[in-house]
């Protein structure tokens, strides 16, 4: 009952019950009976006016004593309580105004420790990211400096190298700045269409200058027709590549390594194969690769640094295309990592 309509009882019940008995009580003649209709009247007006402030205070003081409560707990910071609504009047609506204020305040709460979240994992993303590059610069600067590119081809690509690198880094720098300035986490996906056989193989020829200064072996095989197209972000796809390529050259354990890159068609999409002949992953490892922070037998790995997020982030970019990504791996005879890409699929036109 809404709390006007409580009041203008409480009103009409006080002004009404002394008037009856005021009626009552001017008919009746008997000195000594009016006497007794006027005590007990004023027992009834006090009971009754005693019974309606009750009824009244427990409409007002219950909801208000539990909002207080509510109050308090969302002072302290406490978002995950419920404040019922029992009643439909007024206080009953505040209450409920007051239950949606804190589910709205829990749903930004949780929000923002999201997006705090995606933040922190998205600069620990780029900075991985950006040490590969990085370490790449320096060692063929040592090369040159030491005189290890010592004919004017081997300068020429060296130089194309610390530029490709310099590349990548300026790229995930941009990225990151772009990350500062928008108010999303989402990496903003430049996807476009391209020919999938020019794309890996100019990766294949980045990377084979990369390995051969390296001393591993490197083969490419490419099965895909000519004019096979895949739609990817090409910078985001050559961070995939790379951190896969990293993992095998960081893991490998022969004195003659090598490294395979193979590209196929499969239907609707392109699989990209990267193998190695590294130390392996245990079974047990191999479906936890993928997870953030996860590196197997952390102790023999140490020595290797890193911090478990490659694959990751490897994983995140791949299936942001629409692809997925999977291992297998034989312990100390390598491993191989495969992953499909959306191939373009031209629409034929009716004629
Ligand atoms: N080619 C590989 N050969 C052997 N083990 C591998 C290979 N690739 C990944 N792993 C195993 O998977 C784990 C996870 O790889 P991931 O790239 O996510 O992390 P990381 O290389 O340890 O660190 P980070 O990439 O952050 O520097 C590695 O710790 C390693 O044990
Ligand atoms: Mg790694």
């Amino acid at each position: 009952m809404k709390l006007k309509t409580r009041l203008v009882i409480a009103f009409f019940t006080i002004i009404i019950l002394p008037t009856i008995f005021t009626t009552v009580a001017l008919h009746t003649y008997d000195p000594k009976q009016a006497s007794e209709i006027q005590q007990t009247y004023l027992i009834i007006i006090f009971i009754t006016a005693a019974l309606l402030i009750l009824w009244i205070y427990r409409a007002v003081s219950i909801p208000i004593k539990k909002m207080q409560e509510a109050a308090q707990q969302i002072k302290e910071g406490n978002l995950n309580f419920e404040l019922k609504v029992e009643s439909e009047d007024e206080l009953g609506q505040l209450s409920q105004d007051f239950e949606d204020m804190r589910l709205r305040l829990k749903a930004n709460a949780e929000e923002k420790v999201k997006f705090d979240r995606e933040n922190k994992e998205l600069i620990s993303n780029i900075s991985h990211d950006l040490k590969t590059p990085i370490t790449a610069i320096k060692g063929y600067v040592e090369g040159i400096k030491d005189g290890v590119a010592d004919t004017p081809e081997k300068m020429d690509r060296y130089i194309k190298t610390i530029y490709n690198k310099a590349n990548e880094m300026d790229l995930l720098i941009n990225e990151l700045t772009l990350y500062s300035k928008i108010d999303t986490n989402r990496i903003p996906y430049n996807f476009t269409t391209i020919s999938a056989i020019d794309y890996f193989g100019d990766c294949s020829e980045d990377l084979s200058m990369e390995l051969e200064s390296k001393g591993i072996e490197f083969h490419y095989h490419n099965e895909i027709r000519d004019d096979c197209k895949i739609i990817v972000d090409t910078e985001q796809l050559r961070r995939v590549i790379n951190n896969i390529v990293n993992n095998s050259i960081k893991y490998m354990d022969k004195p003659s390594g090598c490294i395979t890159m193979g590209v196929k068609d499969v239907g609707d999409f392109v699989q990209i194969e990267l193998g190695d002949n590294g130390k392996g992953i245990a079974a047990k490892d191999l479906p936890n690769i993928f997870d953030r922070f996860y590196r197997t037998d952390a102790s023999r790995n140490s020595s290797k640094g890193g911090s478990g997020i490659g694959l990751s982030i490897v994983k995140k970019i791949v299936e942001e295309h629409g692809g997925n990504i999977w291992a297998t791996s034989r312990e100390d005879e390598g491993t191989t990592m495969s992953f499909v890409v959306r191939k373009y699929q031209e629409v034929p036109v009716d004629e």
